[in-house]
Protein backbone atom coordinates (compact mmCIF):
# COMPACT_ATOMS: atom_id res chain seq x y z
CA UNK A 1 0.00 0.00 0.00
CA UNK A 2 2.92 2.58 1.10
CA UNK A 3 4.55 2.59 -2.40
CA UNK A 4 1.75 2.51 -3.94
CA UNK A 5 0.57 5.88 -3.01
CA UNK A 6 3.78 7.33 -2.96
CA UNK A 7 4.69 6.18 -6.74
CA UNK A 8 0.85 8.07 -7.34
CA UNK A 9 1.98 10.87 -4.81
CA UNK A 10 5.38 11.17 -6.96
CA UNK A 11 3.89 11.10 -10.01
CA UNK A 12 1.73 14.58 -8.96
CA UNK A 13 4.79 16.06 -8.37
CA UNK A 14 4.63 15.61 -4.29
CA UNK A 15 7.82 14.84 -2.66
CA UNK A 16 7.60 11.47 -0.90
CA UNK A 17 9.89 10.05 1.86
CA UNK A 18 9.25 6.61 2.95
CA UNK A 19 9.77 5.77 6.02
CA UNK A 20 9.78 1.26 6.91
CA UNK A 21 12.13 -0.66 7.97
CA UNK A 22 14.11 -1.33 5.12
CA UNK A 23 14.52 2.99 5.11
CA UNK A 24 16.29 1.89 8.96
CA UNK A 25 13.40 3.76 10.38
CA UNK A 26 11.95 1.62 13.17
CA UNK A 27 8.53 3.00 15.26
CA UNK A 28 8.67 0.72 17.79
CA UNK A 29 12.54 1.47 18.98
CA UNK A 30 11.97 4.65 17.98
CA UNK A 31 14.89 4.61 15.39
CA UNK A 32 15.66 6.95 12.85
CA UNK A 33 12.37 8.80 13.60
CA UNK A 34 12.92 12.46 13.66
CA UNK A 35 15.25 11.92 10.35
CA UNK A 36 12.45 10.46 8.68
CA UNK A 37 9.88 13.06 9.57
CA UNK A 38 12.03 16.28 9.23
CA UNK A 39 10.38 18.59 7.20
CA UNK A 40 7.30 16.40 6.41
CA UNK A 41 3.46 18.10 6.15
CA UNK A 42 1.39 14.76 6.21
CA UNK A 43 2.05 11.42 6.94
CA UNK A 44 0.11 8.55 5.72
CA UNK A 45 0.03 5.75 8.69
CA UNK A 46 0.13 2.58 6.82
CA UNK A 47 2.01 0.64 8.93
CA UNK A 48 1.17 -2.72 9.31
CA UNK A 49 2.20 -6.22 11.53
CA UNK A 50 1.74 -10.14 10.10
CA UNK A 51 0.73 -10.81 13.51
CA UNK A 52 -2.58 -11.55 14.56
CA UNK A 53 -1.95 -12.42 18.33
CA UNK A 54 -4.19 -9.67 20.11
CA UNK A 55 -1.28 -8.57 22.26
CA UNK A 56 2.01 -8.68 19.93
CA UNK A 57 -0.92 -6.69 17.82
CA UNK A 58 -1.87 -4.13 19.97
CA UNK A 59 1.53 -3.56 21.40
CA UNK A 60 2.81 -2.95 17.71
CA UNK A 61 -0.16 -0.60 16.31
CA UNK A 62 -0.42 1.74 19.56
CA UNK A 63 3.22 1.71 19.87
CA UNK A 64 4.28 2.75 16.35
CA UNK A 65 1.30 4.88 15.99
CA UNK A 66 2.23 6.75 19.75
CA UNK A 67 5.83 6.96 18.43
CA UNK A 68 4.38 8.26 15.06
CA UNK A 69 2.26 10.76 16.55
CA UNK A 70 4.51 12.25 19.40
CA UNK A 71 7.68 12.67 17.17
CA UNK A 72 5.55 13.55 14.41
CA UNK A 73 4.32 16.87 16.41
CA UNK A 74 7.93 17.78 17.45
CA UNK A 75 8.64 17.85 13.63
CA UNK A 76 5.96 20.09 12.57
CA UNK A 77 3.67 17.53 10.84
CA UNK A 78 -0.02 18.92 9.90
CA UNK A 79 -2.21 16.06 9.10
CA UNK A 80 -2.17 12.04 10.39
CA UNK A 81 -3.90 10.29 7.74
CA UNK A 82 -4.30 6.58 9.08
CA UNK A 83 -5.56 3.14 7.20
CA UNK A 84 -7.89 1.43 9.15
CA UNK A 85 -10.52 -1.19 8.64
CA UNK A 86 -14.39 -1.02 8.41
CA UNK A 87 -15.86 -2.35 11.69
CA UNK A 88 -13.21 -1.19 13.58
CA UNK A 89 -14.54 1.95 14.59
CA UNK A 90 -17.68 0.14 15.83
CA UNK A 91 -15.26 -1.50 18.52
CA UNK A 92 -17.11 -4.83 17.91
CA UNK A 93 -14.91 -5.97 14.66
CA UNK A 94 -14.49 -10.12 15.78
CA UNK A 95 -12.54 -11.88 17.89
CA UNK A 96 -9.63 -11.27 15.77
CA UNK A 97 -6.66 -10.02 17.40
CA UNK A 98 -5.56 -8.68 15.27
CA UNK A 99 -8.60 -6.21 14.51
CA UNK A 100 -7.70 -5.40 18.60
CA UNK A 101 -4.69 -3.74 17.56
CA UNK A 102 -6.35 -1.54 14.82
CA UNK A 103 -8.81 -0.62 17.30
CA UNK A 104 -5.91 0.54 19.45
CA UNK A 105 -4.13 2.25 16.49
CA UNK A 106 -7.38 4.52 15.99
CA UNK A 107 -7.59 5.13 19.75
CA UNK A 108 -3.61 6.74 19.50
CA UNK A 109 -4.19 8.49 16.92
CA UNK A 110 -7.41 10.23 18.10
CA UNK A 111 -6.14 10.84 21.22
CA UNK A 112 -2.60 12.10 19.51
CA UNK A 113 -1.74 15.38 19.11
CA UNK A 114 -1.82 15.97 15.09
CA UNK A 115 -5.36 16.50 13.03
CA UNK A 116 -6.10 13.39 11.67
CA UNK A 117 -7.85 11.43 9.02
CA UNK A 118 -8.68 7.79 10.00
CA UNK A 119 -9.70 6.32 6.12
CA UNK A 120 -11.55 2.96 7.12
CA UNK A 121 -11.56 0.63 4.12
CA UNK A 122 -13.14 -2.57 3.30
CA UNK A 123 -10.91 -5.81 2.25
CA UNK A 124 -8.71 -5.19 -0.97
CA UNK A 125 -9.68 -7.45 -3.99
CA UNK A 126 -6.23 -9.21 -3.71
CA UNK A 127 -6.47 -9.74 0.38
CA UNK A 128 -9.71 -12.38 -0.13
CA UNK A 129 -7.65 -15.26 -1.21
CA UNK A 130 -6.25 -14.36 1.74
CA UNK A 131 -9.02 -14.55 4.32
CA UNK A 132 -9.89 -18.15 2.61
CA UNK A 133 -6.46 -19.12 4.05
CA UNK A 134 -7.17 -17.51 7.60
CA UNK A 135 -10.14 -19.78 7.82
CA UNK A 136 -8.88 -23.11 6.66
CA UNK A 137 -9.04 -25.52 9.38
CA UNK A 138 -8.03 -29.24 8.55
CA UNK A 139 -7.76 -28.98 4.66
CA UNK A 140 -11.20 -27.05 4.29
CA UNK A 141 -12.32 -23.35 4.62
CA UNK A 142 -14.79 -22.59 7.16
CA UNK A 143 -16.54 -19.06 6.09
CA UNK A 144 -19.42 -17.64 8.26
CA UNK A 145 -21.95 -16.31 6.58
CA UNK A 146 -21.01 -12.77 6.85
CA UNK A 147 -21.67 -9.71 4.79
CA UNK A 148 -18.52 -8.03 3.10
CA UNK A 149 -18.07 -5.48 0.22
CA UNK A 150 -13.90 -6.17 -1.16
CA UNK A 151 -12.38 -2.85 -2.74
CA UNK A 152 -10.05 -2.69 -5.32
CA UNK A 153 -6.53 -1.79 -4.04
CA UNK A 154 -6.20 1.14 -6.54
CA UNK A 155 -9.20 2.78 -5.95
CA UNK A 156 -8.27 2.76 -1.99
CA UNK A 157 -4.66 3.88 -3.35
CA UNK A 158 -6.20 6.65 -5.53
CA UNK A 159 -8.46 7.96 -2.18
CA UNK A 160 -5.25 7.93 0.25
CA UNK A 161 -3.87 10.20 -2.40
CA UNK A 162 -6.35 12.56 -2.59
CA UNK A 163 -7.04 13.31 1.10
CA UNK A 164 -2.87 13.79 1.17
CA UNK A 165 -3.01 16.15 -1.73
CA UNK A 166 -6.09 17.84 -0.15
CA UNK A 167 -3.81 19.27 3.26
CA UNK A 168 -6.64 19.10 5.11
CA UNK A 169 -7.98 16.77 7.69
CA UNK A 170 -11.38 15.22 7.30
CA UNK A 171 -12.30 13.09 10.35
CA UNK A 172 -13.08 9.91 9.60
CA UNK A 173 -14.61 8.21 6.55
CA UNK A 174 -15.15 4.84 4.98
CA UNK A 175 -14.72 3.07 1.44
CA UNK A 176 -15.88 0.22 0.21
CA UNK A 177 -16.70 -1.62 -2.96
CA UNK A 178 -19.62 -1.67 -5.30
CA UNK A 179 -21.12 -5.19 -4.79
CA UNK A 180 -21.99 -7.22 -1.49
CA UNK A 181 -21.52 -10.84 -1.04
CA UNK A 182 -21.91 -13.20 2.12
CA UNK A 183 -18.21 -14.48 2.66
CA UNK A 184 -18.81 -18.01 2.41
CA UNK A 185 -20.09 -17.33 -1.46
CA UNK A 186 -17.33 -14.94 -2.11
CA UNK A 187 -14.82 -17.49 -0.92
CA UNK A 188 -16.42 -20.26 -2.85
CA UNK A 189 -16.69 -18.91 -5.92
CA UNK A 190 -13.08 -17.43 -5.48
CA UNK A 191 -11.20 -20.64 -4.86
CA UNK A 192 -13.40 -22.28 -7.74
CA UNK A 193 -12.05 -19.73 -10.13
CA UNK A 194 -8.50 -20.54 -9.31
CA UNK A 195 -9.18 -24.06 -9.59
CA UNK A 196 -8.71 -24.27 -5.88
CA UNK A 197 -10.45 -27.67 -4.71
CA UNK A 198 -10.68 -26.94 -1.10
CA UNK A 199 -14.08 -27.30 0.19
CA UNK A 200 -15.87 -24.05 1.83
CA UNK A 201 -18.09 -25.12 4.59
CA UNK A 202 -20.66 -22.21 5.64
CA UNK A 203 -20.72 -21.77 9.82
CA UNK A 204 -22.43 -19.48 12.17
CA UNK A 205 -21.26 -16.10 12.10
CA UNK A 206 -19.79 -15.11 15.41
CA UNK A 207 -21.17 -11.49 16.24
CA UNK A 208 -23.19 -9.24 13.69
CA UNK A 209 -23.57 -9.94 9.94
CA UNK A 210 -22.64 -6.88 9.09
CA UNK A 211 -19.32 -6.21 11.19
CA UNK A 212 -17.20 -5.68 7.94
CA UNK A 213 -19.52 -3.58 6.02
CA UNK A 214 -20.50 0.17 6.19
CA UNK A 215 -22.81 1.05 8.24
CA UNK A 216 -23.47 5.00 7.31
CA UNK A 217 -22.60 6.67 4.69
CA UNK A 218 -19.15 5.22 2.61
CA UNK A 219 -17.81 6.21 -0.81
CA UNK A 220 -17.80 3.41 -3.27
CA UNK A 221 -15.25 2.48 -5.36
CA UNK A 222 -16.16 1.36 -9.47
CA UNK A 223 -14.53 -1.42 -9.93
CA UNK A 224 -16.25 -5.06 -9.40
CA UNK A 225 -14.38 -8.01 -8.04
CA UNK A 226 -12.65 -10.01 -10.86
CA UNK A 227 -14.12 -13.04 -10.27
CA UNK A 228 -17.27 -12.42 -12.00
CA UNK A 229 -20.71 -15.06 -10.83
CA UNK A 230 -20.98 -15.11 -7.50
CA UNK A 231 -24.05 -14.61 -6.10
CA UNK A 232 -24.64 -11.14 -4.73
CA UNK A 233 -26.14 -10.82 -1.08
CA UNK A 234 -29.96 -9.67 -0.48
N1 LIG B 1 -5.54 -6.27 3.66
C1 LIG B 1 -6.68 -5.62 3.64
O1 LIG B 1 -7.66 -6.06 3.01
C2 LIG B 1 -6.81 -4.31 4.40
C3 LIG B 1 -8.05 -3.67 4.45
C4 LIG B 1 -8.15 -2.43 5.11
C5 LIG B 1 -7.01 -1.87 5.70
N2 LIG B 1 -5.81 -2.54 5.66
C6 LIG B 1 -4.65 -1.90 6.29
O2 LIG B 1 -3.70 -1.55 5.33
C7 LIG B 1 -2.47 -1.26 6.00
C8 LIG B 1 -1.28 -1.57 5.10
O3 LIG B 1 -1.32 -2.90 4.69
P1 LIG B 1 -0.21 -3.47 3.69
O4 LIG B 1 -0.78 -4.73 3.14
O5 LIG B 1 0.30 -2.41 2.76
O6 LIG B 1 0.96 -3.84 4.74
P2 LIG B 1 2.43 -4.41 4.44
O7 LIG B 1 2.61 -4.73 3.00
O8 LIG B 1 2.67 -5.48 5.46
O9 LIG B 1 3.36 -3.16 4.75
C9 LIG B 1 3.61 -2.75 6.08
C10 LIG B 1 4.63 -1.64 6.12
O10 LIG B 1 4.93 -1.37 7.50
C11 LIG B 1 6.34 -1.23 7.63
N3 LIG B 1 6.72 -1.59 9.01
C12 LIG B 1 6.38 -2.70 9.71
N4 LIG B 1 6.91 -2.65 10.95
C13 LIG B 1 7.55 -1.45 11.05
C14 LIG B 1 8.27 -0.80 12.09
N5 LIG B 1 8.44 -1.36 13.31
N6 LIG B 1 8.83 0.40 11.83
C15 LIG B 1 8.71 0.97 10.60
N7 LIG B 1 8.00 0.41 9.57
C16 LIG B 1 7.44 -0.79 9.80
C17 LIG B 1 6.93 -2.15 6.60
O11 LIG B 1 8.23 -1.71 6.28
P3 LIG B 1 9.23 -2.59 5.31
O12 LIG B 1 8.51 -2.75 4.00
O13 LIG B 1 10.44 -1.76 5.21
O14 LIG B 1 9.40 -3.90 6.03
C18 LIG B 1 5.94 -1.97 5.42
O15 LIG B 1 6.33 -0.87 4.63
C19 LIG B 1 -2.55 -2.02 7.34
O16 LIG B 1 -2.60 -1.09 8.40
C20 LIG B 1 -3.87 -2.79 7.25
O17 LIG B 1 -4.52 -2.88 8.49
C21 LIG B 1 -5.70 -3.72 5.01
Amino acid sequence: MGSKVADLLESNGVEVVSGGLDDGVDYLEGTGVPEALEGVHTIINVLNTRSFDKDAAVAFFEGTTRTLSAEGARAGVEHHILLSIVGVGQGDASDVGYYFGKVAQEKAVKEGPLPYTIVRSTQFHAYVPVLADQHAVDGEVRAPRELIQPVALDELVSLLAEVALARAPLGELEVAGPERYYMDDLLRGTLAASGDAREVVTVPSHGPVDVMVPRGEYRMGHELYPVRGIPLAD
